[in-house]
């Protein structure tokens, strides 16, 4: 069985993780602070690791200060996370078609939606491909909106040079099992400025001054916002660090894949079976995921049963959030979206993780010949 993803794990990880348990296991001890640093030094950004993506998303909504019947510009083609996070605080999500180039959102449609309830913009980097970011933030400086950079897919990749995740207001990263880089479930919160980092610390902690007081920086810890426990353990982050030193081996081992993939379905794109990702120029994206496209739903769907009777897992994701049933609920229908609608339908993921043998990665590509080839 050739399984969808599957976790690096190496004596490394079991190491750490081990020596983790004689230290300090609650949130923010010795290899939390490791991993602080390792961003500073490579990505020269202050992260705040918590318990999952979807909880770094959710401390961006607390920070955004959205409230009931405000509205959000947000990708329906996204992980129900993106959107739970401001829905949770009654604000309205306000679905935009994708670029079936990239399956990201589209951004020359964003302006159309705006209005005087818009308070922000939910940007997602689908497949670690980040969208035209520029365009985006020149879109909310003009109105006056927030943006959040749902980066969960998109760690290590990059727009005009500079790392996803640190290219809007607050940034959200996931190192959730099936990632790139993992600590079971986990992520981290960025915020592009200090006042917004230090408010998002005491988010993090119960709405206390706690990191403060940790710091030496007060006698004391108390009340200070509304917030709730997004700290991971020490134990998780130990995982993650022993991840984060195997960063290039592990970006190199999957974009060896992503390319052997991109390579051998080059020609059946020529010959109109398939499309392939798409990279725009100013992005270098981080072998996050190989998907194909397929002329249709139906040979989208046959190819998936004709891989599982091989046994080979490579799954569809994302039923188009407007039409889930919480999407209707907000009033969406079929139709409201054509592009998320088509190209989601098509859409097939291949398998792809960074321990992936070239026997493996050699039989996923002859046995999706095999049926394109019928
Ligand atoms: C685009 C996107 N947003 C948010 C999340 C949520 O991350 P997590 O599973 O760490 O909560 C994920 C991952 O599943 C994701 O792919």
């Amino acid at each position: 069985m050739i399984p969808f993803n599957k976790p690096s794990i190496t004596k490394k990880e079991k190491e750490y993780i081990m020596d983790s348990l004689d230290g300090k296991i609650c949130g923010d001890g010795t290899y939390t602070n490791k991993v602080n640093d390792w961003f500073k030094d490579k990505m020269n950004t202050n992260v705040l690791l918590t318990t999952s993506g979807t909880s770094a998303l959710e401390m961006a909504s607390l920070l955004c200060k959205l409230k009931e019947g405000d509205e959000v510009i947000v990708p329906s083609y996204t992980f129900v996370s993106t959107v739970n996070a401001f829905a949770l605080r009654g604000a309205i999500p306000v679905f935009v078609d994708v670029d079936p180039k990239t399956m990201n959102i589209d951004v020359d449609k964003i302006e159309e939606k705006i209005t005087d309830k818009t308070k922000a913009l939910y940007i997602v980097d689908y497949a670690g491909v980040v969208p035209d970011m520029d365009k985006v933030n020149d879109i909310a400086k003009k109105h006056n909106l927030l943006v959040v950079e749902d980066a969960a897919q998109a760690v290590g990749s990059k727009y005009k040079g500079k790392f996803a995740g640190t290219l809007a207001d607050y940034g959200c990263y996931s190192f959730h099992e099936t990632k790139n880089y993992v600590m079971g479930e986990g992520g981290a919160f960025i915020a592009n400025n200090e006042k917004d980092f230090l408010k998002a610390e005491i988010i993090r902690e119960k709405g206390t001054n706690r990191s403060q007081f940790i710091r030496g920086m007060v006698d004391k810890y108390t009340w200070h916002d509304i917030g709730s426990s997004y700290l991971p353990s020490d134990i998780l982050s130990a995982l993650l660090y022993a991840q984060l030193e195997r960063f290039d081996e592990i970006m190199e081992k999957r974009m060896d894949i992503w390319n052997k993939y991109n390579d051998y379905f080059a020609q059946y794109e020529k010959d109109g079976k398939v499309i392939r990702p798409f990279i725009p120029e100013e992005c270098e994206h981080n072998a996050h995921m190989f998907y194909l496209i397929m002329p249709t739903k139906e040979e989208r769907d046959n190819l998936i049963t004709f891989l599982k009777e091989k046994e080979i897992i490579a799954p569809f994701h994302y039923i188009p959030l407007h039409l889930s049933p919480v999407g209707k609920k907000y009033g969406y229908k079929e139709g409201d979206l054509p592009l998320t609608e088509e190209y989601s339908s098509r859409l097939i993921r291949l398998p792809l993780y960074a321990d992936m043998s070239e026997e493996e990665v050699n039989k996923v590509c002859e046995e999706v010949s095999n049926f394109l080839g019928k």
